[in-house]
């Protein structure tokens, strides 16, 4: 972690917030001011309920603050932490400088939210995916946005292949057997399958589609994926995977894992079409985001039985109304949106937003890994072809 640029009560800072200096002026003799003028940071988190108070790991909620209050007010900064991504959130808007979001419980800030707040500077999402962020009025306004690229992608994948045994495995109505006093061994293993041998495809090879790919090869299964940027000979060869061409492939899986980002061009991605053409008895994953499948097609088409199950962590909007269709669809193994938030993965996003404010507050560049809207331009490789021409 770098040190601050500006302690606390720093000459510098005082002489700079009495005579009213704003960020990035110059003085009057001339120098170029830093950004200590003090700014108000905006977190809006998941509320921890009492497992905040008794596991104090738990960062990534309102009640934890991602772990930087006092850090933050130690710079001379304000840190406000709410959970309210309605009347509350917008209430403070207008006096917004810096405003954090997390993907678990998504503020959506729509173009609307963003021209309610004539200060905002930076976006930052604690963890990966910024969908809940307009990047488009973003760009427009010169916002800078980033992401804390790779803290939660081991999480993820691990998630996914957890929820790709439990569908193959028929886990869930096997559970339900036990804990209802069952024993019906016929009604379990009629729909219960080894994953050995099985085709897998995934949509979005990025860093978490990759990490998939490699906790599935020891299970012997034939890999394929399709993404727009494909890999070197030498990854695809390390990974076991294949490339393809989108279609085929989900025709051939026995298991689809989407791994791409929500954009203006994958959203609704997975339609009724793209759906009953998977192979029938097939299984879906994703935990991208809940958009990029159809609503409503998905119901249909695991109604139907065309598709043997879907899982995943990923829903439209979040929090999931209680009556939200996924929540009641038959042969589903959904979680709620927690599979990058395990206890490792907060501490590692938490650290990230950390490491941007402190280059925020000292003019310095914020790791480029990071960055997803910079200089009036959605830049990173994973969004930007969504957002050109
Ligand atoms: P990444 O940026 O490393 O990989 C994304 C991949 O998708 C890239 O290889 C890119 O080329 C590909 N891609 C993008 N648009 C595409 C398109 N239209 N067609 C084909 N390929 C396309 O991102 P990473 O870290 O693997 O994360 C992927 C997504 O997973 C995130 O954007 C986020 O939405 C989701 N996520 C979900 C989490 C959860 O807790 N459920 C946590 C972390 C990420």
């Amino acid at each position: 972690m770098r040190p601050s640029a500006f302690p606390a009560h720093s000459v510098e800072s005082v002489l700079t917030s009495r005579v009213g200096i704003h960020s990035g002026e110059v003085n009057i003799k001339g120098d170029s001011i830093r950004r200590e003028q003090a700014m108000k940071i905006v977190a809006i988190l998941y509320p921890g309920g009492p497992a905040a108070a008794e596991t104090p790991e738990l960062l990534g909620c309102a009640e934890n603050a991602l772990g930087l209050r006092e850090w933050v007010e130690s710079q001379g900064h304000e840190l406000v932490s709410i959970s309210d991504t309605g009347a509350g959130l917008e209430a403070h808007l207008p006096t917004t400088d810096i405003l954090i979001a997390t993907p678990f419980w998504p503020a959506y800030i729509t173009r609307e939210r963003i021209e309610m707040a004539p200060n905002l500077r930076l976006l930052l999402t604690a963890g990966v995916g910024s969908d809940h962020f307009d990047l488009a009025a973003a760009a427009e306004r010169n916002i800078t946005v980033a992401e804390i690229t790779g803290s939660n992608v081991v999480s993820v994948a691990e998630h996914v292949v957890m929820q790709i045994l439990t569908l193959v495995r028929n886990y869930i109505p096997s559970y339900i057997e036990v804990t209802e006093g069952g024993w019906d061994i016929g009604k379990v293993a009629a729909r219960s399958h080894d994953l050995e041998d099985k085709s897998i495809g995934i949509v979005g090879m990025g860093r978490i589609g990759q990490r998939v790919a490699a906790r599935l090869k020891p299970f012997d299964v034939r890999t394929s994926y399709f993404d727009y940027r494909r890999l070197t000979t030498t990854e695809e060869q390390t990974l076991g995977a294949r490339y393809s061409a989108l279609v085929p492939m989900v025709r051939e899986s026995d298991v689809v894992s989407i791994n791409f980002p929500l954009t203006p061009a994958t959203q609704g991605f997975f339609d009724r079409e793209l759906l009953y053409s998977m192979k029938k008895g097939a299984y879906l994953v994703n935990t991208a985001r809940g958009r990029i499948v159809q609503t409503d097609a998905l119901v249909e088409v695991l109604e139907s039985g065309h598709l043997a199950g879907y899982a995943g962590d990923v829903w439209y909007p979040q929090p999931a109304p209680a009556d939200h269709p996924w929540r009641k669809m038959p042969n589903h193994a959904m979680t709620p949106h927690v599979s990058g938030t395990t206890l490792e993965a907060q501490k590692r996003y938490s650290d990230g937003i950390r490491a941007c404010l402190e280059s925020f507050f000292a003019e310095e560049p914020i790791d480029r890994d990071y960055i997803i809207v910079e200089g009036g331009r959605v830049t990173s490789p994973s969004y930007a072809y969504a957002y050109e021409g």
